[in-house]
């Protein structure tokens, strides 16, 4: 049975409304779930990404986690970041930016979380991965100077922000001229046009976009058992876990099928 809580949660978060309510709703929500997920090994918290085509090449080590690095894949394709100093705001556990760190040839990649015990738990598990450093910060008033990155990532977290222009407009604060923001998350249809008009930032030209829901659902299709398994595990709340991991007859899940959430990325060059 579909969870109350998180539904009206993703209808708040649908809406635009409370933007300070919702911040704190989100924070509080990726902490408990940091604390009460212990599948050690996934490194995510994403919903995964099977892109259309031959599988991308992984290290074998990095096979249980392909789905979920799917986002990262698709966000940095084509992109020649050898040699470039990356940032990701929202890193979550990490495992994004470790691939990031280990595949891109970046020099370094800064993982930013609004959550604290997120962070801790992203620092222990990815510390053997050279060149990567994460930091507690807020996607809307990010820790860093101007012009400190060639790149920002952005993965599946935009949707937990009060104001997404404010992020938008640090993202293009803290790259240099010629750096990439590269950006995938959730909204409804009807937000689009807030989230163009959030886009619409002066330093910022659009390179390309792309709907990802049915790479979405073939991952969400991908680790059903997978997840199912591990909420099981869980001591309590199964209903509101099956709807914050998108399982089959969940709010969430439905509305991708139907195409009343749309899984988008977007990549802007920053002028
Ligand atoms: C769904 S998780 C995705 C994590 C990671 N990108 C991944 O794909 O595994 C969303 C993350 O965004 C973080 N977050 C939410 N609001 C934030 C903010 N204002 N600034 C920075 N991070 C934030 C949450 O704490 C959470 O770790």
């Amino acid at each position: 049975m579909p969870s109350p809580i998180f539904a009206r949660m993703l209808r708040a978060t649908e809406r635009g409304a409370f933007p300070r309510l919702r911040r704190a709703g989100w924070k509080l929500a990726y902490t408990v779930i940091s604390g009460a997920w212990r599948q050690p090994r996934w490194r995510f918290m994403n919903y995964g990404y099977i892109p259309p085509g031959p599988p991308f090449v992984l290290d074998a080590a990095e096979e249980a986690e392909r789905a979920f690095i799917g986002l990262y894949h698709q966000a940095v394709q084509g992109l020649d970041l050898r040699g470039a100093a990356l940032l990701e705001v929202g890193s979550g556990h990490g495992g994004g930016a470790a691939w990031l760190a280990r595949h891109t040839g970046a020099a370094s990649v800064t993982g930013v979380d609004l959550s604290a015990a997120t962070v801790a738990k992203a620092r222990a598990l990815n510390r053997d991965v050279p060149g990567l450093v994460f930091r507690q910060g807020d996607a809307e008033a990010l820790p860093f100077p101007d012009g400190s990155f060639d790149a920002v990532v952005n993965i599946e977290s935009s949707h937990c922000y009060g104001r997404m222009d404010r992020f938008v407009a640090e993202a293009a604060r803290v790259l240099r001229p010629g750096g990439v923001f590269t950006w995938a998350d959730m909204r409804s249809p009807a937000m689009l046009p807030a989230l163009d008009a959030a886009f619409a930032h002066p330093a910022l030209e659009r390179l390309d976009g792309a709907e990802l829901n049915d790479g979405v659902l073939a991952a969400l299709d991908a680790m059903e058992a997978e997840k199912a398994a591990e909420i099981a595990r869980q001591p309590a709340f199964h209903s509101i876990t099956r709807e914050f991991a998108a399982m089959r007859g969940s709010t969430l899940r439905g509305a991708l099928e139907r195409r009343q959430t749309l899984y988008l990325a977007r990549r802007f060059r920053r002028h």
